[in-house]
This record gives C-alpha cells, structure tokens and sequence, in this order.
C-alpha cells in the first residue's frame, strides 16, 4: 500500500548557497545573484555564533571562506560580522559580510521567495543549533505562507527542530546510505515525520525513489550540475534538484530539461 505524498510547495529548483560558485557563498550577494538568474528557492547553511545568533557559513572553519581563524561558531555574532567572506572569492565582492540567517530570511520574506534552511551546526552543537532555527522561524515567517524548508544531515539538530517549530517541514539528507538499500535512512526520515529526503544525487535509482514516494516522502537531490545528471533525476520523476549553476539552468523549466 503506498501513502499520499507530502506537499512539496516549493519550485523543483534551487540555488545551492545562493548562487552556487559565481558568488561568494552564503552571503546576501550571493543570494541576490541567484535572484537575478530568476530562482525563487535559496538553499543556505546556518549555524550558530558563540552568543547564539544564526549566521551563515558552510564549514565550521573560517579560513576556506573569510579572512578570519579558527571555529565560526567560537566567535560572537559582532566578531562574525566583520570578517570577509567576499575577497577569497574575487576581488568584485571584496568586503562581504556573513549574514544572519534572520537577515537572509527577513529578505526571502519581503521578495516572496522560498527558503531551503540547511542546518548545519558545529560539531557538538546539533540540539542548539536546530532548536534556534526553530525558535527564529517561530518568531518571524507568518504561519499563513509557505513555510521555509528545513534541512540537516543530523537527525539530532531535525528532531530538536520539530519539537520547536513542528509546523516547519523537513528533509533528512543523505550524503551515503547507510545500510545500501535507504531502508535505514528512510526510516529515520519517518521518525522524524519529514517531508522529503535530500540525497547525494547519484544515490538515487527507480527503486529507491519508489520506495521513497511510496513512504509519502519527496525526493530531492543535491548538488547538481550538469545537464545530464539533472535529466536523469527528472526523468526519475524527483521533486526537488539543488544546483550551483544557477547560470545553466533554468529554474523555470520543469519538464524535460536539455
Ligand atoms: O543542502 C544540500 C547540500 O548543500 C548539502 O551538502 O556540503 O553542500 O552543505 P553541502
Ligand atoms: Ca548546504
């Protein structure tokens, strides 16, 4: 027997990091750009700062993505603020700051653009981390629109998400199965009452995508850059693909693709 699928309120396409590698990542220029390429859903990666404010940054080190040193999470939210998160890039975004989760959200909300909230917590701080992205949603996305869509590679940081904000729907993601078959995974995902499952993209086949669908859960895929690959994944019938190329593909296309 198989179960109604989830709503999937969101375009099939979203722009990794806000506009993939053409912009520094997680940062408002980024997402502008990503804009401007006409996409509607942002993924980003959120952690916390050392006095407890959501910012944006993908690794738990400083050093790949800003001019600062050591653990992001170790520094306050006004140290954060400072650092450069545009030169390592090009010298165009010299300067660019990280941004508040909040600032990025209260943004989504005033362009009506969807929101994919990847929760991403320095190692130990998982419970933390998806209770705050909670807390901050419950404080500022008005419950009348579409939610933003959470998603972690922790189940911890989803669980102590759901607690908060239970409304918020969310995706378990996968970078490789646990046990081969996603029959692990896929339950996890049911503990958690998700919405989707956001798995590496290669590990998607027809079987496992009917067992997903067949659970109620969509399927998305991350991170997705070639052509190829995107048509293997909509002719696999997935639901949601993440991409860097925001310059490649069209996020109006929902059909086949090339
Ligand atoms: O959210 C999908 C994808 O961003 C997960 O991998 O390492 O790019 O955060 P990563
Ligand atoms: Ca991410």
């Amino acid at each position: 027997m198989t179960t109604a699928l989830k709503p999937w309120p969101y375009p099939r396409w979203a722009a990794h990091r806000g506009a993939g590698k053409l912009a520094p990542e997680n940062t408002m220029s980024a997402f502008r750009l990503g804009a401007q390429h006409g996409y509607r859903f942002f993924e980003c990666d959120a952690k916390l700062s050392k006095d407890g404010v959501l910012f944006l940054m993908h690794d738990a080190t400083l050093e790949r993505t800003t001019n600062g040193h050591g653990i992001g999470g170790e520094l306050t939210m006004g140290e954060i603020a400072q650092l450069d998160a545009g030169s390592w890039h090009s010298r165009a975004y010299a300067g660019e700051a990280l941004p508040t989760l909040e600032a990025l959200a209260r943004w989504c909300l005033a362009n009506h653009l969807h929101l994919n909230v990847e929760i991403k917590p320095t190692p130990g701080q998982e419970e933390e981390t998806g209770r705050a992205c909670g807390e901050l949603m419950n404080r500022i996305w008005p419950k009348d629109i579409v939610q933003p869509l959470f998603t972690s590679f922790k189940a911890s940081s989803l669980k102590c998400a759901r607690e908060v904000a239970p409304h918020i729907p969310r995706g378990l993601l996968v970078d490789k199965l646990a046990d081969g078959t996603g029959d692990a995974d896929l339950k996890i995902a049911l503990d958690l009452d998700c919405s989707a499952m956001v798995l590496n993209q290669g590990l998607w086949s027809p079987e496992l995508v009917a067992k997903v669908h067949g659970a109620g859960l969509r399927c998305s895929s991350y991170t997705v850059n070639d052509e190829w690959a995107a048509q293997r994944l909509i002719d696999l019938g997935t639901d949601g693909i993440i991409t860097d190329r925001v310059d490649l593909f069209s996020p109006a296309q929902t059909g086949k693709h090339i």
